[in-house]
């Protein structure tokens, strides 16, 4: 199948009200695949269902630092407690198919022969790309890794970025529109769709991208969610108060 438009998201953390919103508004978007940038579990209180879903529509994706956590407790040694604290009680929810689901995701993920996806950089899951000198270091190491690959998807900030590099080497930060960013052939991108479960750019939607490829445009969208139920789940699942209160300020 030739695959025309594609959805990206990222960070969906075991939010289940969000991600169910996402793909409401995905049914109205034609698009042929669905992928994620990784941080399927973590910090909110469906990691199950979230991946029951993420099964029943057929999405792959890449690993995130929260999905390698919940497989081994030892990669959450840097974690801070409230991301520590979901991690245990993931790691208590999870089923056999979900373990399965989550070891199956690879590190990094090449679409289409020109897309790359990964989590947080090419170098690790743990790593951001959330300035500059980041998205400096990160062009320079996928030229040099993978000269071939021009576009990247990573998540990890919680933050909407697309970052571009022209062919003199300057880096620079796009403005984000509504509206459908071109990306110029004669350019490198570094492109972050945000969180879907917990956005950190003060705006409490879930957000998600669009790719056409046809086009060769990305487009961000944001969608509204059922934040209460939410919320009500993770007070009832005993999970720190602030993951909690933080999702209706969008930090
Ligand atoms: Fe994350």
């Amino acid at each position: 199948m030739t695959v025309a438009r594609l959805a990206i998201f990222s960070d969906v953390h075991a939010n289940l009200e969000a991600l169910e919103a996402v793909f409401r508004d995905l049914d109205h978007q034609h698009v042929d695949r669905v992928l994620h940038l990784g941080d399927v579990v973590g910090y909110n209180a469906s990691p199950c269902e979230v991946i029951d879903l993420l099964m029943e529509r057929n999405v792959h994706g890449v690993q995130g630092n929260h999905d390698v956590a919940a497989l081994d407790l030892d990669l959450a040694e840097g974690f801070n407690m409230l991301a520590y604290h979901a991690i245990l009680y993931t790691r208590q929810q999870l089923d056999a198919h979900h373990v399965e689901y989550l070891s199956g995701l690879p590190f990094s993920l090449l679409l289409e022969g020109q897309f790359l996806l990964f989590h947080g950089s090419l170098e690790s899951v743990n790593t951001y790309i959330a300035n500059m000198y980041q998205a400096k270091r990160a062009f320079n190491f996928m030229r040099r890794q993978l000269p071939f690959v021009r576009i990247a998807f990573f998540g990890h900030t919680h933050v909407p970025k697309v970052w571009s590099r022209n062919s003199q080497g300057k880096i620079r930060a796009l403005p984000l529109t509504k509206e459908p960013i071109i990306l110029r052939s004669d350019e490198m991108y570094l492109i972050n769709p945000g969180s879907v479960g917990q956005p950190r750019q003060k705006d409490s939607r879930a957000h998600y991208l669009i790719v056409d490829i046809d086009a060769m445009t990305v487009q961000f969208r944001s969608v509204e969610y059922n934040i209460t139920l939410a919320q009500a789940k993770i007070l009832r699942a005993k999970l720190p108060e602030f993951l909690a209160t933080r999702l209706a300020e969008g930090i």
